[in-house]
């Protein structure tokens, strides 16, 4: 069993930050890949980036329901489409909001094993490529709000303070 981390929050400089490139998959890398998936199940969300722990790499966990994966070093290759969808964050607790994005995405990246891989994602999986890569530049679902959407949500997380209990009922968080 790996211990599991505290997912950082907004307000957290750390997510404001964009990580680093990924230089050395080692076994190190693997074991910080295991503790994120228990982090991420427990959460329970279908996607963690490595600053969401409070480290800045550019690698991202996810599992939307065909098992855990984990995708180093990610850039996006495709996004085509449009999808709209009431998008969660685990670092924003109990906030969503609709986002419009691509509903197609082809990423590539690296695997645990250094190989080059190359996964689309449509709809619910396009969208967890790019908000974790977002993630990686330090960019926040918020930043993809429009103005006043954008408001409402920073005046939301003032009045709920961090911390406060996740509603039962959300969306997936990512
Ligand atoms: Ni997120």
């Amino acid at each position: 069993m790996v211990p599991t981390h505290t997912i950082r929050v907004f307000g957290d400089p750390v997510l404001k930050r964009p990580a680093a490139p990924v230089t050395e998959i080692d076994g190190a890398l693997a074991t910080l890949v295991d503790a994120m998936y228990d982090t991420m199940y427990d959460a329970p969300g279908v996607g963690l980036a490595a600053p969401q722990v409070g480290v800045q790499k550019r690698f991202f966990v996810y599992d939307v329901g065909d098992g855990p994966a984990v995708l180093i070093n990610p850039e996006v290759v495709e996004a085509t489409g449009e999808w709209t969808y009431e998008e969660g964050c685990l670092s924003l607790p109990g906030l969503a909001f609709e986002v419009v994005r691509p509903k197609v995405v082809t990423v590539r990246g690296l695997d645990l094993d250094g190989n080059d891989v190359v996964v689309q994602g449509d709809e619910l999986l396009g969208r967890v490529f790019l908000h974790e890569i977002d993630h990686l530049d330090g960019v926040l679902m918020l930043d993809r709000l429009e103005r006043d959407e954008r408001k409402r949500a920073m005046r939301l997380l003032r009045e709920q303070g961090m911390g406060a209990p996740t509603p039962a009922g959300r969306r997936h968080a990512l």
